[in-house]
């Protein structure tokens, strides 16, 4: 059986943060209040750059440190639900083209909203171990500022902008282990972008409703998203016969920090083997668990062979986790065969 991993990862940051005081500033809303609910400080804010160019940034990253040639990408696929432009061309389309890719590659955009992560990697490794694809670059890229109502401040206060890529390729050293994908359709009402598509057109009114903008009904999204992904990290665990004793570091989606501490407390897992950025980064959606990992990554805390457990839970509704071993071929160890 081929076997699939992600080789590499890295992310990009806007430049400019935006902080809770800055918040206080647009909104009745405290640091107090902001912290207390969510653990957030401050985010992100990608000004004169669209999502095609912070993704580009981390994607051309991403192929440098999987040591690839960037000729040697066959395809690439980008989860967004902030893309360049609302129809087309995809957002894909336009990272492949400023990254010099070879023409003729496959290239997509898919929405899972927050869970955009996971489901990048359950296609990506479907793609290469079934042999369609060797090298498939994954980016998660988000301009959440574009569609967050700076006059809300139940919504306001959580989003920001970041992008964050990897490379999945081939490997005899790790793999991504199980991934599990989900979703279910009958609660997208509670987190909705309602207006600009086809059910609801872009006009004066919509524009002036403001339904171009998230809406979401928080306290029953944070209700089922703590609930769904306790089982889900459990089921994950269980089926593949690991403990979270084993887990090396648990990397979930960076959606409000209570989230995350319910799930954490469920699988009994310390503080040191849990990645959190919220606290930075706010809710970058599908680019916040490649933005963590590269945190992690960058920090020296994973290594080559880290045993990774992730979780998101977003729009749609969407769900997942992934069990993966991260990286590419395992340099130290061969080094120190070689030595031996
Ligand atoms: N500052 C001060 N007060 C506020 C603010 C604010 N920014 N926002 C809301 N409030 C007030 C409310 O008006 C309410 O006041 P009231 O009691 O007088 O009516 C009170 O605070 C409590 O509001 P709740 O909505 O009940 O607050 P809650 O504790 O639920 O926290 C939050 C809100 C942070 C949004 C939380 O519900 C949450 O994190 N939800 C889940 C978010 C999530 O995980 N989304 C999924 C991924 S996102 C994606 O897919 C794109």
């Amino acid at each position: 059986m081929r076997k699939a991993s992600l080789i590499s990862i890295a992310s990009y940051l806007p430049e400019r943060i935006l902080t809770n005081a800055d918040l206080e500033n647009l909104v009745e809303t405290s640091d107090e209040w902001i912290v207390k609910r969510t653990g957030i400080k401050e985010r992100r804010i990608a000004q004169d750059e669209a999502t095609s160019d912070i993704a580009t940034k981390a994607a051309r990253l991403a192929i440098e440190r999987s040591g690839l040639r960037s000729d040697e990408i066959d395809a690439l696929i980008c989860a967004t639900i902030t893309p360049d432009h609302f129809c087309m061309p995809s957002t894909a389309c336009k990272i492949a083209a400023n990254l010099g890719l070879n023409t003729g590659i496959t290239a997509f955009d898919i929405s899972a909203a927050c869970t955009g992560f996971i489901y990048l990697l359950e296609l990506a490794n479907s793609l290469v171990t079934s042999g369609a694809k060797k090298n498939v670059l994954i980016v998660g890229a988000e301009k959440l500022s574009s569609i967050v109502d700076y006059t809300d401040r139940s919504t306001c206060i959580l989003f920001g902008d970041g992008a964050g890529a990897g490379v999945v390729s081939l490997s005899d050293e790790n793999e991504i282990i199980d991934v599990h994908t989900a979703s279910d359709g009958r609660f997208g009402d509670l987190l909705i972008t309602p207006g600009q598509g086809s059910a609801c057109v872009a006009d004066e009114n919509m524009l002036k409703n403001r339904q171009n903008f998230i809406k979401m009904n928080g306290n029953e999204v944070f209700k089922i998203a703590v609930s769904t992904l306790t089982k889900d990290v459990v089921e994950i665990l269980e089926k593949n016969k690991i403990s979270s004793d084993e887990i090396d570091f648990f990397i979930p989606h960076q959606a409000n920090f209570r989230i995350i501490d319910a799930v954490k407390q469920r699988l009994k897992l310390p503080d040191e083997k849990c990645v959190l950025t919220v606290q930075k980064y706010g809710n970058t959606s599908s680019a916040s668990i490649p933005m963590a990992l590269n945190d992690a990554y960058e920090n020296g805390r994973i290594k080559n062979g880290s045993l990774l457990l992730l979780d998101a839970f977003g729009g749609g509704f969407t769900w997942g986790s992934a069990l993966l071993r991260f990286g590419g071929v395992d340099f130290d160890k061969i080094s120190n065969a070689i030595k031996s």
